[in-house]
């Protein structure tokens, strides 16, 4: 049932098990994940590639059905209506890809693709859809001029833009932003995320943002929840992630960042993991870190570490959180995901003109 004190989102043990290639396989994508969102916070999700966020992204926006455990939306089970009742209850939930041409088909205008939910909803008379469609395409400047256009006829981020409009005509609650700024030009990220940031002040929106890039989702996110191989191996508030991490993980993160935060015996370095991502289809038993984790004990493989409330709104899965990663890990390179490891010239931290969550425009 739903109440006033409801989060907007809970993800309850959640499960996402797809089948393998071959029979009797199983992937576990998301293995017992629990969390809640409040209305009008930016919810950060970040983990290397393969570790089940857009999995729990999709489950979230109920594209994907849990195999275990509950999404609740204001406390209300969405699976549980009706084929129907399902349908519209997703106007209210939406999900913005990392390909700006995912939902754009190109034979459509721009115009019709982003007045296409309302059609579909038969949401107000045709003249009134064209209308609040314009005006959602001018709210994140895109002229009518772009609007008659098709999509091989605008940039990355014009696309991306007119599927923000897309997904706002329908005046959601709460988007997940799937890696929603990564295909583009670092110049236009930032554009792009100060108008998520103007969207969510205006509409009242709550995010889950989901990417690769620890900077952006720090810099944009009230609290972080970082994934490894499925499950939850930390949840705070970004500020205090970023500034101490208590995961081994989230750790490695943090230090592969090109100014690393993570003071390592008295300096700030690198630390470098070893070994491979663990296989979603045979995922490590005990803690599924222990293989790369610097500081893993023998129990560490055989016991499952539980997911406990660390410090007040700090959550983390680890035996032994908090402890500081001492020296060096290893002479092995780095093997991060790339993609999170930052530029490899140590290049300029690109969030200096994206404005801070609480900035006034
Ligand atoms: N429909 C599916 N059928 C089978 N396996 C799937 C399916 N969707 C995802 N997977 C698997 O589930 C795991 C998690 O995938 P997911 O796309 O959620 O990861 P991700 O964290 O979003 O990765 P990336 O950062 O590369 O986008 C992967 O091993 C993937 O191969
Ligand atoms: S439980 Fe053990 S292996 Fe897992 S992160 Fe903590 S120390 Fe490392
Ligand atoms: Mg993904």
């Amino acid at each position: 049932m739903s109440g006033p004190g409801e989060p907007i989102l809970a993800v309850d043990r959640l499960d996402v098990t797809f089948l393998g290639r071959r029979r009797h396989e199983k992937v576990r994508a998301v293995a017992d994940v629990s969390f809640a969102v409040r209305q009008g916070e930016t919810f950060g999700v970040i983990g290397e590639s393969g570790c089940g966020k857009s999995t729990l992204g999709r489950a979230i926006v109920c594209l994907t059905r849990p195999s275990a455990g509950r999404i609740l939306h204001s406390g209300q089970d969405p699976f549980r209506l009706s084929a129907r009742a399902l349908r519209r209850h997703r106007r209210g939930f939406q999900i913005v890809f990392q390909d700006p041409n995912a939902a754009l088909d190109p034979r459509m205008t721009i115009l019709d693709s982003v007045r296409e939910p309302l059609d579909v909803g038969s949401i107000g008379t045709s003249t009134e859809r064209r209308r609040t469609a314009l005006a959602m395409l001018d709210r994140v400047a895109l002229s009518q001029e772009l609007a008659l256009r098709y999509p091989h006829e605008l940039s990355g981020g014009q696309k991306q833009r007119a599927n923000i409009a897309r997904a706002l005509v329908l005046r959601p609650r709460l988007i997940v932003c799937d890696e929603s700024v990564a295909a583009l030009d670092v110049s236009i990220q930032a554009d792009m995320l100060n108008l998520f940031m103007d969207l969510q002040r205006e509409f009242g929106l709550t995010y889950v943002f989901i990417s690769h890039d620890l900077r952006v989702v720090a810099h944009i996110s009230d609290r972080v929840a970082v994934m490894y191989a499925g499950k939850l191996a930390e949840l705070a508030p970004a500020e205090a992630l970023m500034q101490r991490p208590l995961h081994p993980y989230a750790q490695a993160l943090l230090s592969a960042e090109p100014e690393p935060r993570v003071p390592v015996a008295g300096e700030k370095r690198r630390i470098v993991l070893k070994g491979e991502i663990p296989s979603p289809l045979a995922p490590p038993p005990g803690c599924r870190f222990h293989t790369r984790c610097p500081i893993a004990k023998p129990e560490c493989a055989s016991r499952e570490p539980e997911w406990r409330e660390f410090e007040p709104g700090r959550f983390v899965a680890c035996h032994y959180a908090g402890t500081r990663l001492a020296g060096s890990m290893g002479s092995a390179q780095t093997v991060l995901d790339g993609a999170l490891a930052g530029p490899a010239d140590g290049s300029v931290p690109r969030l200096q003109s994206i404005r801070k969550g609480g900035d006034q425009q």
